[in-house]
């Protein structure tokens, strides 16, 4: 499957909000200083420049060339590069990712790749949308494409494994899980439904003819609004899985 192809401009004003919120896998990772790490899917560069600040040396990857200018710009060294082409052996103390382990599909090739990156007893820690992640909204995105008689069930570019899943996944590749949870996190969207639909729901858009497509993300917001929307606040169904595996 081809990288989402993303905004740096947009994702700053509709999805700033997905890297403040990764703050508790960051306390997980526990950057120390002098540290090798590899942020995976570092975006523009957020929560990188944070690993750089308390003192460790982190190396950034994306398959977004604009994202990876965008990091640069915060003088960070970012490559880029997909999670599924990953060329490292040997090499970080610890892997992080957030918020992209559900874009992409081949779970298994990523955390190999993952696995060689790493030397040995080093840490892999990441948080991605789990298991019943944004169900509500994927169920109104299809609902909507149903109606208007589209195919709609390959639409979704998105992963969401149970950890039972995910668990069985890293031991496969030799990993020792030492820790993960499935958390339940009702999410504010500063951008609105619609906002979050325009940063993240292309890939179900795209189906429907550029002429249609407004009515389209606005019948799926209309189907949302009795439980997602509080006052002027929308809400999505956010659930989080987030572990620290250790390379054997
Ligand atoms: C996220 O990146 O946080 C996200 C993306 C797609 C669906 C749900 C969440």
């Amino acid at each position: 499957m081809k990288p989402k192809d993303w905004k740096p401009a947009i994702y700053a004003r509709h999805a700033r909000y997905v890297s403040d919120l990764g703050l508790p896998v960051l306390e997980l990772l526990d950057p120390r200083p002098g540290e090798r790490i590899l942020d995976l899917g570092c975006g523009d560069g957020e929560l990188t420049r944070v690993l750089r600040d308390r003192g460790s040396e982190p190396v950034g990857t994306d398959p977004s060339a604009e994202f990876i200018a965008a990091a640069r710009e915060l003088g960070l060294d970012a490559r880029e590069q997909d999670a599924r082409e990953l060329d490292f052996e040997d090499e970080f103390d610890a892997v992080f990712s957030n918020a992209v382990l559900h874009w992409i599909g081949e779970a298994d090739l990523v955390i190999e790749k993952v696995y060689r990156a790493l030397r040995t007893g080093g840490r892999f820690v990441a948080e991605f949308g789990g298991y019943g992640n944004c169900a509500a909204i994927e169920q109104a995105l299809v609902a909507e494409l149903e109606l208007r008689g589209i195919e709609a069930s390959t639409a979704s570019p998105w992963y969401f494994p149970t950890t039972d899943e995910y668990h069985d996944k890293l031991a496969a590749a030799g990993f020792t899980v030492r820790y993960m949870e499935l958390i339940p996190r009702p999410t504010p969207l500063p951008g609105g439904m619609l906002g979050f639909l325009e940063t993240f729901a292309d890939s179900f858009a795209s189906l429907v003819a550029p002429d249609r497509r407004e009515g389209y993300l606005s019948a799926v917001c209309d189907r949302l609004e009795p439980l997602h929307r509080k006052n002027d606040e929308w809400i999505a169904d956010y659930v989080r899985l987030r572990f620290e595996a250790f390379k054997g």
